[in-house]
């Protein structure tokens, strides 16, 4: 595109490989080991950004891969040196699922911008801004990149005056950069147009596109927004990238090239590092949730594809998966019943565990998970359009929810953690991470521990050349 003074503008790409593109089609399950030997070319590349941790990654690293995923950053930085690493950071849930107090969230920001982030994307799966006003706060303190994301979603209160509104809010909030975040892939070319024009002609600020190609209309969209003047577009290298993934970022460079759009990337380049993660990839075949023809499912009930696999999982479990139709139909229901929130970390998981309760049940609302009770509380913030009474009476009784931020009724967390790790605790990142997981960081820590004590009675029994006396 061209800018006020009608010089071509190059568009810039954000590589979400090593983040999104294994959450996305790989259960989460890639190791820090398989993301380093290519660091060398990836740098040459020339991306804007590398998205590189948060989002499910830190949890996964825990709880599935026995690594530490504040190592796991601190390694990456010290691969990328050139490169701005960039993190989801799930606002107030930081990279849970729940709320967190205030010192957690300082805490954590604190430490990644340490340890060596780059740009944080905040977002918040209500939309609810003051479940990330602090979170931007801390960023901007602590000299980092503030990226506000407003979560894309479609109903009836969710219009083009949302998004201008909203984008808006954020940008008085100080953000640095706006994201548009389409997890579920259900962004059109000519919303994405609109949004986008809106947010460069009245906020003038950097936009960046996140777009999942579960549908098959990534692709379109990146080139509408392009022509709305979008700066950074987030792909994944071609072999990490597609179906429930980002579009294919030697796609959009040879789409743009020889245009004043033209990215300037290196396609031979970029079909190297495409070769080397297609090896990576056959690692997690276990894991590999690939299918080769776009999901409609999104389009018709706007559900991620990620939530589908989970419900077929559940159903599975419970002998129903015949009934995996009627809790498709029912996920749209429950949204309008709670005021329409966007499907997203945890979000979706909440809507989708009762929408498969009130089919499993054969009646609506008959059980409510304990989230779905503190979400009729208010405890996730306030939802997108008001909820529908008769359930939340149904579900909370006579109780008031409140109409606060919801961090602020939690208390301080980090001094209980502080207690909990004493003993096995090696750095102030393990404080964090036992506040953010204390179902099973406490454990990853302490066998960690266990395991370096018997390299070192190992190396004590070898004798003096490690231990000299
Ligand atoms: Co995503």
């Amino acid at each position: 595109m061209s800018d006020a003074k009608g010089e071509a503008r190059k568009v810039l790409i954000c590589d979400t490989t090593m983040r999104d593109g294994h959450q996305s089609l790989l259960a989460t399950r890639m190791r820090t080991s398989h993301m380093l030997p290519i660091a060398e070319k990836v740098e040459q590349v020339g991306f804007y950004s590398l998205e590189v941790w948060g989002g499910a990654t830190f949890d996964s690293c825990i709880r599935y891969l026995n690594e530490d995923p504040w190592e796991r950053l601190r390694v990456l930085r010290r691969h990328y040196k050139n490169s701005k690493l960039q993190m989801l950071l799930r606002g107030q849930n930081i990279v849970g699922y729940k709320h967190y107090a205030d010192d957690v969230l300082e805490e954590f920001i604190k430490r990644a911008v340490d340890n060596g982030l780059d740009i944080f994307r905040i977002f918040d799966a209500l939309n609810d801004t003051r479940n990330m006003e602090k979170a931007i706060q801390i960023v901007k303190r602590e000299g980092a990149h503030a990226q506000g994301t407003v979560v894309y979603t479609i109903s009836p209160v969710h219009d083009l005056d949302f998004y201008m509104r909203m984008g808006a809010e954020l940008k008085e909030m100080g953000v640095d950069s706006l994201c548009l975040k389409d997890m579920a892939g259900i962004l059109a070319p000519q919303p994405a147009y609109e949004i986008i024009k809106g947010w460069k002609e009245k906020l003038g600020i950097m936009v960046q596109l996140h777009c999942h190609y579960t549908s098959g209309m990534a692709s379109m969209t990146y080139l509408k927004a392009v022509e709305a003047g979008v700066d950074v577009l987030d792909c994944a290298i071609s072999s990490m990238a597609l179906q429930s993934s980002q579009p294919a970022t030697e796609s959009i460079v040879a789409a743009l090239k020889g245009t004043p759009y033209d990215t300037g990337l290196d396609l031979s380049l970029l079909s190297e590092i495409a070769q080397y993660f297609k090896e990576v990839r056959k690692n997690y075949s276990e894991f590999d949730n690939a299918s080769c023809s776009p999901d409609t499912n999104v389009l018709t009930y706007q559900i991620p594809g990620g939530m589908i696999s989970n419900f077929i999982s559940q159903l599975k479990e419970q002998n129903a998966l015949d009934k995996l139709p009627e809790v498709l139909a029912e996920v749209p229901r429950v949204r309008e019943d709670f005021g329409y929130p966007p499907l997203v970390t945890p979000s979706s998981q909440i809507v989708g565990a009762q929408a498969a309760l009130n089919v499993l049940l054969g009646e609506r609302y008959k059980i409510a998970t304990n989230e779905v009770k503190n979400y009729m509380r208010g405890y996730y913030g306030r939802p997108p359009a008001p909820v529908n009474e008769e359930v939340r009476k149904k579900i909370i009784g006579d109780e008031k929810p409140i109409d606060c931020r919801p961090a602020d009724l939690i208390e301080p967390e980090l001094p209980k953690a502080r207690e909990e790790c004493a003993s096995y605790m090696e750095k102030e990142e393990d404080v964090v991470s036992v506040a953010l997981f204390p179902q099973i960081a406490p454990k990853f820590l302490q066998e960690r521990m266990a395991k370096k004590l018997k390299v070192d009675l190992e190396l004590a029994k070898q004798g003096t050349e490690f231990y000299p006396i």
